[in-house]
């Protein structure tokens, strides 16, 4: 069974990640520090696929710990690298701590695969490269606009430096994800997004709201150009987005390296914010307390995928919906309650 480094497989698209690489027969290696991860979630997905996962505790940017890791483990045949800072507002406050760590992190397994002579790699990026977009839905040939944020920008060099290895003549086979919305949790209710202070996006908020544990969603605007004036994005169920990395592993294997591509991750339907409430109301029978509030700084009012590529030579597609995500992320908040209450 191939074996496939993933750094921050405890993390909220890791850990589903590494679920789907065990289901489709690959054997996890996980690398993370858990500075936004527990511990636990490796416990669950023991629970949840009846294997121990093998873990090695440190920071990807720390090459000689990675070289380690290379040797100890040996016959790595590909890397899915997910360890990455996320909050685009503290991105904004403490911007060198997110070019530190997101650069340097990648620069350095970038380094130690090369040296080890390791490829493929799947590389996690995000729609934000396309700030906001000229037109929806978004082909992967649209223009990359210069990011509002430190960590939209270390998405965006992040993919620079990739492509510019591999065209270095480097033996490096890479593919860059650029997801879109992903909320939702796996259906067991036992991994999920872990909400570490106030929750920034959207679902989490929501579904802390819909708990009681905290008062009210503002719904940020509802004077865009849009059906309901609210903005449009692409929301992705988290177990379709996993499995979309061993699409991407597969297609990977049967290039010549050096090799680079990119493919958006979404489902190609956009959906506005009260849309998504009243959704998730109906799914879930729980009347959602919300106001209306003023724009959020940076927001894009639209912004959903065109999928033709990753369809056409990923042969991936979106197989969950709206309503199976909803249920999902409302699934797993009830989980945490019980765990906490
Ligand atoms: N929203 C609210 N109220 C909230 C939180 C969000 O109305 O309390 C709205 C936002 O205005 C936006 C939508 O819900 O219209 C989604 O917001 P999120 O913060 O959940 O997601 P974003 O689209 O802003 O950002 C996400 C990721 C980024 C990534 C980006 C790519 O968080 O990491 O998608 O498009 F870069």
């Amino acid at each position: 069974m191939k074996k496939i480094l993933v750094t921050g497989g405890a993390g909220y698209i890791g850990s589903h990640t590494v679920v789907a690489l065990i289901e489709a027969h690959y054997t996890p290696i996980i690398i993370d520090d858990f500075s936004n991860s527990r511990r636990e979630v490796l416990e669950q997905i023991k629970e949840l696929t009846g294997k121990e996962i093998v873990l090695h505790e440190g920071d990807v940017a720390d090459a000689n710990f990675l070289t380690n890791v290379f040797n100890n483990e040996k016959e790595i045949s590909g890397v899915i690298h997910f360890a990455a800072h996320k909050a685009v507002g503290e991105s904004v406050e403490k911007p060198l701590k997110y070019y530190r760590n997101n650069l340097n992190g990648l620069m350095s397994l970038l380094e130690v695969m090369e040296q080890q002579g390791v490829t493929p790699l799947v590389f996690s990026s995000s729609a934000t490269v396309y700030g906001a977009p000229d037109s929806n839905p978004i082909t992967e040939n649209a223009q990359i606009k210069a990011s509002e944020s430190p960590y939209g920008s270390t998405k965006i060099i992040g993919e620079q430096i990739i492509k510019d290895l591999t065209k270095s003549g480097a033996r490096v086979s890479a593919v860059t994800l650029r997801y879109f919305n992903p909320i939702g949790a796996h259906k067991s209710g036992k991994i999920g997004e872990l909400p570490l202070g106030i929750p920034n996006n959207l679902l989490p908020y929501l579904t802390q709201v819909a708990a009681g544990k905290r008062e009210k969603l503002t719904v940020y605007g509802n004077d865009y150009d849009t059906s309901d004036g609210t903005c449009i994005r692409d929301y992705l169920h988290v177990v379709d987005l996993a499995n979309a990395h061993i699409a991407a592993l597969e297609h990977l294997s049967k290039q010549e390296a050096p090799f680079y591509d990119t493919f958006n991750v979404g489902t190609g339907n956009g959906t506005t914010v009260l849309e998504l409430i009243h959704l998730f109301e109906k799914v879930t029978g729980i009347k959602l307390n919300y106001e209306i509030g003023p724009k959020r700084k940076g927001d894009v009012p639209a912004c959903y995928a065109d999928v033709q590529k990753i369809k056409n030579i990923l042969s991936w597609e979106a197989g969950l919906t709206l309503e199976d995500a909803l249920r999902d992320a409302w699934r797993w908040e009830e989980e945490l309650n019980k765990v906490t209450s």
